[in-house]
Protein backbone atom coordinates (compact mmCIF):
# COMPACT_ATOMS: atom_id res chain seq x y z
CA UNK A 1 0.00 0.00 0.00
CA UNK A 2 1.53 3.26 -1.28
CA UNK A 3 -1.53 5.88 -0.29
CA UNK A 4 -3.35 5.92 2.82
CA UNK A 5 -7.04 7.59 3.65
CA UNK A 6 -7.48 9.82 6.44
CA UNK A 7 -10.42 11.14 7.78
CA UNK A 8 -10.61 14.24 8.07
CA UNK A 9 -13.70 16.52 10.16
CA UNK A 10 -17.47 16.09 9.56
CA UNK A 11 -18.71 17.90 6.28
CA UNK A 12 -20.92 19.60 8.36
CA UNK A 13 -18.22 21.14 10.59
CA UNK A 14 -16.08 22.29 7.78
CA UNK A 15 -15.06 26.18 8.77
CA UNK A 16 -17.18 28.64 6.52
CA UNK A 17 -14.04 30.44 5.60
CA UNK A 18 -13.95 27.14 3.45
CA UNK A 19 -10.49 26.11 4.20
CA UNK A 20 -8.86 23.81 6.53
CA UNK A 21 -5.24 23.21 7.18
CA UNK A 22 -3.95 19.95 8.63
CA UNK A 23 -1.14 17.32 9.17
CA UNK A 24 -2.36 13.93 7.45
CA UNK A 25 0.28 10.86 7.90
CA UNK A 26 3.14 13.71 8.10
CA UNK A 27 2.05 15.75 5.13
CA UNK A 28 0.69 19.70 5.63
CA UNK A 29 -2.66 19.74 3.59
CA UNK A 30 -5.14 22.14 2.33
CA UNK A 31 -8.28 21.13 2.02
CA UNK A 32 -10.66 23.72 0.69
CA UNK A 33 -14.36 23.93 -0.65
CA UNK A 34 -15.08 25.56 -4.17
CA UNK A 35 -17.97 25.69 -6.17
CA UNK A 36 -16.60 22.28 -7.59
CA UNK A 37 -16.48 21.03 -4.37
CA UNK A 38 -13.49 19.56 -1.85
CA UNK A 39 -9.89 19.69 -2.56
CA UNK A 40 -6.73 19.11 -1.14
CA UNK A 41 -3.03 20.32 -2.13
CA UNK A 42 0.18 20.01 0.10
CA UNK A 43 -0.19 23.03 1.97
CA UNK A 44 3.01 24.34 0.68
CA UNK A 45 4.10 27.08 -2.46
CA UNK A 46 6.08 26.16 -5.13
CA UNK A 47 8.16 29.11 -4.90
CA UNK A 48 9.40 29.29 -1.63
CA UNK A 49 7.86 26.52 0.65
CA UNK A 50 5.08 29.22 2.26
CA UNK A 51 2.36 27.58 4.35
CA UNK A 52 -0.66 28.04 1.93
CA UNK A 53 -3.09 27.76 4.35
CA UNK A 54 -2.43 31.41 5.94
CA UNK A 55 -3.99 32.92 2.08
CA UNK A 56 -6.96 33.84 0.88
CA UNK A 57 -9.12 31.61 -1.61
CA UNK A 58 -11.41 33.22 -4.08
CA UNK A 59 -12.46 31.96 -7.13
CA UNK A 60 -11.90 28.44 -6.69
CA UNK A 61 -7.42 29.54 -6.27
CA UNK A 62 -5.88 29.92 -3.44
CA UNK A 63 -2.97 33.20 -2.96
CA UNK A 64 -0.03 32.27 -1.73
CA UNK A 65 0.45 34.63 1.81
CA UNK A 66 4.05 35.31 1.10
CA UNK A 67 4.28 36.77 -2.74
CA UNK A 68 0.99 36.38 -4.01
CA UNK A 69 1.61 33.30 -6.63
CA UNK A 70 -1.83 31.39 -7.33
CA UNK A 71 -2.66 28.26 -7.38
CA UNK A 72 -6.48 26.80 -8.96
CA UNK A 73 -7.42 24.48 -6.19
CA UNK A 74 -8.80 21.79 -8.65
CA UNK A 75 -6.19 21.30 -10.57
CA UNK A 76 -2.83 22.46 -8.22
CA UNK A 77 -2.03 24.76 -11.54
CA UNK A 78 -0.11 28.01 -11.03
CA UNK A 79 -2.43 30.99 -12.26
CA UNK A 80 -0.64 33.80 -10.75
CA UNK A 81 2.70 33.54 -11.29
CA UNK A 82 5.83 30.96 -12.96
CA UNK A 83 5.83 28.64 -10.28
CA UNK A 84 5.69 24.45 -10.64
CA UNK A 85 1.87 23.50 -9.97
CA UNK A 86 1.01 22.44 -6.48
CA UNK A 87 0.90 18.51 -5.78
CA UNK A 88 -3.11 17.67 -5.15
CA UNK A 89 -4.59 14.67 -2.81
CA UNK A 90 -7.23 12.84 -3.51
CA UNK A 91 -10.29 13.93 -1.34
CA UNK A 92 -13.87 12.42 -0.74
CA UNK A 93 -16.60 12.03 1.67
CA UNK A 94 -17.81 8.74 3.13
CA UNK A 95 -20.84 8.73 5.47
CA UNK A 96 -20.79 12.66 5.75
CA UNK A 97 -16.80 12.59 6.67
CA UNK A 98 -14.42 14.39 4.48
CA UNK A 99 -11.03 12.20 4.42
CA UNK A 100 -8.19 12.40 2.31
CA UNK A 101 -5.43 10.00 0.58
CA UNK A 102 -1.53 10.65 1.02
CA UNK A 103 1.20 8.83 0.65
CA UNK A 104 1.84 6.41 3.39
CA UNK A 105 6.03 7.74 2.70
CA UNK A 106 6.31 10.62 4.95
CA UNK A 107 7.18 14.14 2.59
CA UNK A 108 10.74 14.93 1.93
CA UNK A 109 12.38 18.09 2.63
CA UNK A 110 11.40 19.14 -0.86
CA UNK A 111 7.85 18.68 0.17
CA UNK A 112 7.81 19.92 3.41
CA UNK A 113 6.53 23.67 3.97
CA UNK A 114 8.94 26.62 5.76
CA UNK A 115 7.87 28.27 9.10
CA UNK A 116 6.60 25.45 10.86
S1 LIG B 1 6.50 31.64 -1.30
FE1 LIG B 1 4.58 31.63 -2.29
S2 LIG B 1 4.73 33.15 -3.82
FE2 LIG B 1 6.66 33.15 -2.84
Amino acid sequence: MTDAWHPLIAETEFPADGKLAAKLGGWFVLVAKTDGGFHAVNDRCTHQAALLSGGRIRRGAVMCPLHGARFELASGKCIGGAYRDLRLFPVRVTDGMIEVCVPVAPPTMEELPVGI
